[in-house]
């Protein structure tokens, strides 16, 4: 017997500032309330995320979202069970915001307070959407990281691979300034691609064929920089291909990589019976489908949280709260806040040692 609990969850890493209010018991899981302010506007004419400019509009909605949010589903602070924030990693201002607000009403109202792994929240989302079952292998793209990782249990992991250089979202981002596409890169680049052809301007597919699970970007975007200078897109069908090919640049990076990386987790974890996209880039369609081909030929089943779970939302936060805290995983008031903070820190010693796995 499952026992009923509601947790409510902020998230206030980066450039969203999100709450909600997630329960599970007898009848699974269930999200009562998920707010999204996005700071796009704010940030829009720096052409990029400026973390002052972040904390303050996280400082400036907090309050409201969390009213809102408790209004929405009829709950108050007295019949929660914990309050849960992103202590890390992420942008430190923000981080302080979020996780300042989530200690005060933990204080006030006698709760406990979950100090929770933003990553981990992307990894956990599967399992609140699709209650997947531990061990599954996650591919896990965001504007800030790319991982293979194995999710074996709630606060384990082992990390098969990550980037050299820039992320997966990054390279989006970052490619799609270069075409004066805007922020965030990832659905605009998507968006313009349908029509263009994404075989007639060759790019690079950095490690492509290499064995092992990590990544690199970077090239491709030296490439799409110097293809830009060298000869200015023409015309809308111009970046239609450019988009096109960019996005199918990336999207066969992380097939290849992913690749290995099954066939490594099918020979170590038999048991393991599910793959699992998470973050922002997760929510790109062309890349999901790939994806769900790949897992259907080693016999997993794919499963990627609707595109609104994938970028960032305080569900993800609120749940792995209360998985957290399902295990007697609470932390004290005393919780730091965590810029960096790896899902597998031994990989980088493994790293370090020239060890991969
Ligand atoms: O997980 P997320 O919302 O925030 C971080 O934790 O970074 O991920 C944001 C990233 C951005 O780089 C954005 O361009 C990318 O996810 N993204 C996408 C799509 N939607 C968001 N990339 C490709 N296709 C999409 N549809
Ligand atoms: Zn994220």
């Amino acid at each position: 017997m499952r026992d009923e609990l509601t947790v409510l969850g902020i998230e206030t890493s980066c450039d969203e500032t999100a709450v909600a209010v997630v329960g599970d018991g007898v009848a699974g899981p269930q999200i009562r309330a998920n707010l999204v302010q996005s700071q796009l506007a704010e940030h829009a004419p720096y052409g990029g995320i400026v973390p002052e400019i972040a904390a303050r509009a996280h400082l400036d909605h907090i309050d409201d979202l969390i009213r809102r949010a408790l209004d929405e589903c009829g709950t108050d602070f007295d019949r929660i069970d914990a309050v849960a924030a992103s202590a890390g990693p992420g942008l430190i201002g923000g981080l302080l915001v979020g996780t300042m607000a989530a200690k005060g009403i933990a204080w006030a109202a006698g709760k406990p307070y979950v100090a929770v792994n933003h990553l981990e929240a992307h990894a956990l989302t599967a399992r609140l959407t699709d209650q997947v079952a531990f061990p599954y292998l996650l591919l896990l793209v965001s504007g800030g990281h790319s991982q293979l990782l194995v999710a074996i249990g709630v606060g384990r992991f082992v990390q098969l691979g990550t980037t050299r250089d820039d992320a997966a979202g990054e390279a989006f981002d970052k490619t799609a300034k270069l075409l004066g596409l805007g922020y965030p890169g990832g659905p605009a680049i998507a968006a313009a691609a349908e029509g263009g052809d994404p075989r007639r301007i060759p790019l690079p597919r950095p490690l492509k064929g290499r064995s092992g699970c990590d990544f690199s970007f970077s090239g491709l975007k030296t490439a799409v920089r110097e293809r830009v200078e060298r000869s200015p897109p023409s015309g809308p069908g111009e970046i239609a291909d450019l988009a096109a090919a960019i996005e199918r640049a990336i999207c066969d990076t992380l097939i290849d990589r992913t690749g290995n990386a099954v066939a490594w987790f099918v020979r170590h974890y038999p048991e393991g019976k599910g793959l699992v996209a998470a973050g922002g880039v997760a929510a790109n369609v062309r890349l999901r489908r790939r994806l769900a081909a790949l897992a259907a030929d080693a016999k997993l089943a794919f499963v990627a949280p609707p595109p609104a779970l994938c970028t960032d939302n305080g569900a993800m936060i609120a749940w792995t709260g209360l998985e957290r805290l399902r295990l007697g995983l609470v932390d004290g008031l005393d919780a730091p806040v965590r810029p960096r903070w790896p899902l597998d820190p031994a990989a980088t010693a493994r790293a370090e040692k020239g060890r991969g796995l």
